[in-house]
């Protein structure tokens, strides 16, 4: 099956999917995103992701480019036109088209828009929590604005990369006082020996996760508390349990960090329960 991709108010064939080269998302990383988990057809956590994609515009003076309503129906239909049962939809929007220049154009300049889908193994994802992943850390080079979701994303692929060429998973990113910031593409926790959940506060230095939120949740729900402050590499490595959390991975427990062993070297009980819950607590849309 052809690979169908929205760009700009048409649906093109993947191999005519293209944005001029004086796109600002392309000169100049100007512009936000969004990666919503698709399970059963269905847009997970829609809602929330939206809020945080307007959130981002303002943030970059980026002007709304359509309702969200139209971008919901534009992510539906980028999902059924792929047939994308499990996977994922992007949606990502720039400034637009304009020639080079730092200022911004005229707030009228149309906005680029463009949504993908894509189909992933839920069954691997399964495997790879069951097993539990490794990750490695290394210093967060990345600018002082991590809350908007902004396609300026090279820290984050160089350090993917050192976690791949390491065989790890993901890469833990540490801040000037020797704490965990968050994942290249997630969110980070660790349990202690009392059981308590605890994860950078969303003000600092992370981006707000969606996953996060929803797990904040369904830990109140579940009676799990959860305690907002930054920990160390150090206490992570002493920690119970480690885990991950992000759209596309849902929840993956750590069960290594660089050569440290975390806990009994298996995914801890608590990941492991709020990954099979999740779903029970996440907006599935209609
Ligand atoms: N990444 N932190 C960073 C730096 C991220 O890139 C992501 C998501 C998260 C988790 O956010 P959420 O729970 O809303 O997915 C945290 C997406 C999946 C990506 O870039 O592909």
């Amino acid at each position: 099956m052809s690979r169908v991709i929205y760009v700009n108010g048409s649906y093109c064939a993947y191999d005519e999917a293209y944005v001029h080269v004086e796109d600002r998302g392309f000169q100049f990383a100007d512009g936000v995103y969004e990666v919503c988990e698709v399970r059963n057809h269905r847009l997970i956590d829609e809602t929330r992701h939206m809020q945080r994609l307007v959130r981002s515009l303002n943030e970059l003076e980026i002007k709304q480019p359509m309702s969200l309503k139209a971008l919901g129906m534009v992510m539906r239909e980028t999902v059924r036109r792929n047939r994308v049962r499990d996977g994922l939809v992007y949606l990502q929007i720039t400034r637009g088209v304009a020639r080079r220049d730092f200022i911004f154009p005229h707030a009228d300049n149309p906005c680029s828009v463009i949504c993908l889908a894509r189909i992933s193994s839920f069954a691997k994802a399964d495997a790879l929590a069951e097993q539990g992943i490794t990750v490695i850390t290394l210093p967060d080079i990345r600018w002082k604005r991590p809350d908007i979701k902004s396609v300026s994303l090279l820290p984050n692929a160089l350090a993917k990369q050192q976690a791949k060429r390491a065989g790890a998973y993901e890469a833990w990113m540490m801040d000037e006082d020797g704490n965990v910031t968050e994942g290249s593409s997630s969110n980070a926790y660790i349990v202690s020996s009392d059981g308590n959940v605890i994860t950078r506060p969303a003000e600092t230095g992370i981006l707000r996760g969606i996953t996060r939120s929803v797990i904040f949740d369904l830990a109140e729900r579940e009676g799990i508390q959860i305690i907002e402050r930054p920990f160390s590499l150090n206490e992570a490595e002493q920690a119970r349990e480690a885990f991950l959390t992000s759209a596309t991975s849902v929840v993956l427990p750590v069960v290594r960090i660089n050569d440290r062993t975390i806990g009994d070297g298996k995914p801890g009980a608590l990941a492991s329960k709020l990954r099979a819950l999740f779903h029970t607590q996440a907006e599935i849309a209609e």
